[in-house]
């Protein structure tokens, strides 16, 4: 028997890949949701899933949420800037508690890329690198809900703005990632980087895409990274956060969130979602 955990199980992708697990066919008591907030995680275990408190700040509550665990689908902490410690945190417990795999949920290219997200990423893979527990590296491209939980704004305002230069974009769902991660976390070998994303488009193209699905017309802009952080200011974000976010932009005109990798479908033996079909759900 493999016991799975999966953490940050009360997020988004973490209560996905739980699901993935239990698609896949594991048993839910071969898997632990951990979770710093166990009541968001009622459901999964409502559906016989055993939920553990574990918080990457605290390492003794790692250690019990890590007790008996096989395969631990390590998905990336939330709090940017802080996320290198807490990953370590989590890794020196898992090889304290003998967890014998772990996937790690990374960024595209994230050793190449000038992206500003990417450092914490490079610093975990060589966190993992350096442990003797085998690892599967999952180099996530963007979420298409990056895009697509912004259709409100796109509509509200004609316009998808962004400083991308025309650059092509290769996203996927939540939910293709996190089948992903469920695939990587059975699969019997480990070691391997997969970089991973679905469909490719250009803001250009989303405009487009949202004007058919919601029947307003709605156009794209492109601003220099610097209009595109001074507009970031105006809706409130400091100027720190505001340049950090639209420095995302430049990357991708760079072409470093496009891949023509097929290593997602070929990980969850399906294509992966259109982006007709993703803003079509989210628009509906
Ligand atoms: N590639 C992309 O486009 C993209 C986009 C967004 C995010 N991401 C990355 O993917 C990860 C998952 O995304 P998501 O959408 O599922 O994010 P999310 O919904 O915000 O979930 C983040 C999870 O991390 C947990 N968490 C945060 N701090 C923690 C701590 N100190 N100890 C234990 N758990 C903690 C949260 O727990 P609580 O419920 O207690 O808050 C939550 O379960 C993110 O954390 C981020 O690294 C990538």
């Amino acid at each position: 028997m493999t016991t799975y955990a999966v953490t940050g199980a009360s997020g988004q992708l973490g209560r996905l890949v739980v699901e993935s697990l239990l698609a896949r066919g594991i048993a839910a008591t071969d898997v632990v949701a951990l979770a710093r907030t166990t009541a968001k995680a009622a459901d999964l275990s409502a559906r016989g899933v055993e939920v553990r408190f574990g918080d990457y700040d605290d390492a003794a509550s790692l250690d019990s949420a890590l007790a008996g665990v096989d395969r631990l689908v390590l998905v990336s902490a939330s709090e940017v800037g802080k996320r290198v410690g807490q990953h370590r945190a989590v890794i020196a417990a898992a090889e304290r508690a003998g967890v014998s795999r772990i996937v790690y949920t990374s960024l595209l290219g994230a050793d190449s890329t000038s992206n500003p997200l990417a450092p914490e990423h490079v610093a975990t893979e060589e966190a993992l690198a350096a442990s003797p527990i085998p690892a599967t590296i999952l180099r996530n491209s963007w979420y298409l809900e990056n895009y697509t939980g912004q259709i409100g704004t796109y509509t509200a305002t004609g316009t998808v703005l962004g400083a991308t230069g025309g650059a092509t974009i290769a996203a996927a769902s939540r939910a293709d990632y996190a089948e992903a991660a469920a695939a990587a976390a059975i699969q019997e070998q480990a070691g391997a980087t997969y970089e991973l994303a679905g469909t490719r488009f250009t803001l250009a193209e989303l405009a487009s895409t949202v004007t058919s699905a919601t029947g307003t017309e709605v156009g794209h802009s492109d601003v220099s990274v610097e209009q595109l952080a001074a507009t970031f200011e105006e809706v409130g974000m400091d100027a720190g956060t505001a340049g950090f976010w639209a420095s995302v932009d430049a990357s991708i005109a760079k072409g470093e969130l496009d891949t023509e990798s097929t290593a997602l479908a070929e990980l969850i033996g399906r294509p992966a979602t259109s982006l007709a079909d993703a803003v079509a759900t989210a628009a509906a």
